[in-house]
């Protein structure tokens, strides 16, 4: 029986000196949310993704939704996106009376299939949302085709690089990151768009702040607004954090490796390899498991080997609103559909060792018969 001490966790993130550092500074400044440390975290995350804007807001939810509405959607829109992401890419159109519409995915890649995305794509359609999942990019250059207004999730894609070059978040269209404490960087919770245009800049710095004009005198608003500020503190963090990027960034891609190959003679399907030119950002290590294996009860079994893991990602029309609010059923998206029913998430942190992963891989192994 595994103890307490023995569990290896799902996540965890890389904190250490310089963060705690950071965070008393600005404790000790007196000076804990908009401070100087918004705009420097900005000009330093905009430079490191090619970037000529960022405004951090308060998560990558929030982010998605102030993205959304620079590029003009609005009530009655449609907005074509993946049914195979975290709940809060759909979330964010119904917040402004918009509807998601789904496309199916691709079978390797996990992103939306392009063809489809086309196919969906009607006389209401005003914006694209496609998602980078588990960090790899989607195919943008088929996606910008069609010319119209594009917001990138790129919440789970820090440190990824597109087909046809460039880091994700420098293409210009509003991208927009999370640095929840399971990501790639972490602000506790907090997330930042990416982006080329000043006038949408202006207007996402105005929103996230009720409204407010930066030239405008205390309690004055000519826009309707939301507090989705990131703190000072906050910023603070995510300078110390994006000082280690790199690094981090590294580990993760090791830990794959050595996943790969211990995991390499099991019936499983792995994270599709980086191919034409894209460069995964390591989020999350995620396997599909074979037919036939029930995919819950192996979250149950690993818990009991002192691995944790969890079902990721469920698919979004699927889920009890979505069905209710716009009517899905199972089959509209057979392949989201089966790849959801099948994936699971493993262990996955930079701070992870070879060790571990081997344990991983052992308790998957025994479960799986192999
Ligand atoms: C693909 C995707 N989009 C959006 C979000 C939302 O980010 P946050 O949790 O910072 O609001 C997440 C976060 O987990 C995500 O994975």
């Amino acid at each position: 029986m595994s103890t307490e001490l023995d569990v290896i966790p799902l996540a965890r993130p890389l904190i250490g000196e310089p963060e705690e550092r950071a965070v008393l500074e600005v404790l000790r400044s007196g000076s804990l949310s908009l401070g100087p440390r918004v705009p420097e975290f900005e000009a330093a995350f905009a430079a490191r993704v090619g970037a000529e804007h960022a405004c951090a807001v308060s998560s990558g939810t929030t982010g998605l939704h102030l993205a959304l509405r620079a590029i003009g959607v609005e009530r009655g829109d449609e907005v074509v996106t993946s049914p195979f992401s975290f709940v809060a890419t759909a979330n964010a159109v119904v917040y402004e009376g918009a509807t998601p519409v789904f496309a199916d995915i691709d079978p390797v890649t996990l992103n939306v299939d392009p063809d489809a995305a086309a196919a969906a794509i009607g006389p209401r359609t005003t914006a694209l949302l496609p998602v980078h999942i588990f960090g790899y990019p989607a195919d943008m250059a088929a996606l910008e085709r069609h010319g119209l207004p594009i917001v990138e999730d790129a919440a789970e894609a820090l440190g990824a690089v597109y087909a046809d070059g460039g880091a994700v978040g420098g293409r210009g269209h509003p991208a927009i990151f999370g640095f929840y404490a399971n990501k790639q960087m972490t602000t506790g919770e907090g997330g930042m768009i990416t982006l080329a245009s000043a006038e949408q800049k202006e207007r996402i710095d105005s929103e996230r702040n009720q409204g407010r004009a930066p030239d405008m005198g205390w309690l004055d608003h000519d826009r309707l607004g939301f507090n989705y500020r990131l703190s000072d503190i906050a910023c603070a963090l995510g300078l110390a954090q994006l000082e280690r990027l790199d690094d981090m960034l590294a580990a993760r891609a090791r830990v794959a490796g050595w996943y790969r190959e211990a995991l390499g003679g099991l019936d499983l399907a792995l994270p599709c390899a980086d191919t034409g030119g894209a460069v995964r950002g390591w989020f999350v290590f995620v396997v599909q498991l074979p037919d036939g294996v029930d995919r819950d009860a192996t979250v149950v079994a690993l818990r009991e080997l002192g691995v944790q893991s969890k079902p990721y990602l469920p698919a979004i029309h699927l889920m009890s609103f979505y069905r209710e609010r716009f009517g899905h059923r199972p089959g509209e998206f057979p392949v989201c559909e089966r790849v959801a029913a099948a994936s699971l998430a493993l262990p996955f942190f930079p701070q992870m060792t070879e060790g571990q992963v081997a344990r991983v891989a052992e308790a998957l192994s025994g479960l799986l018969g192999a």
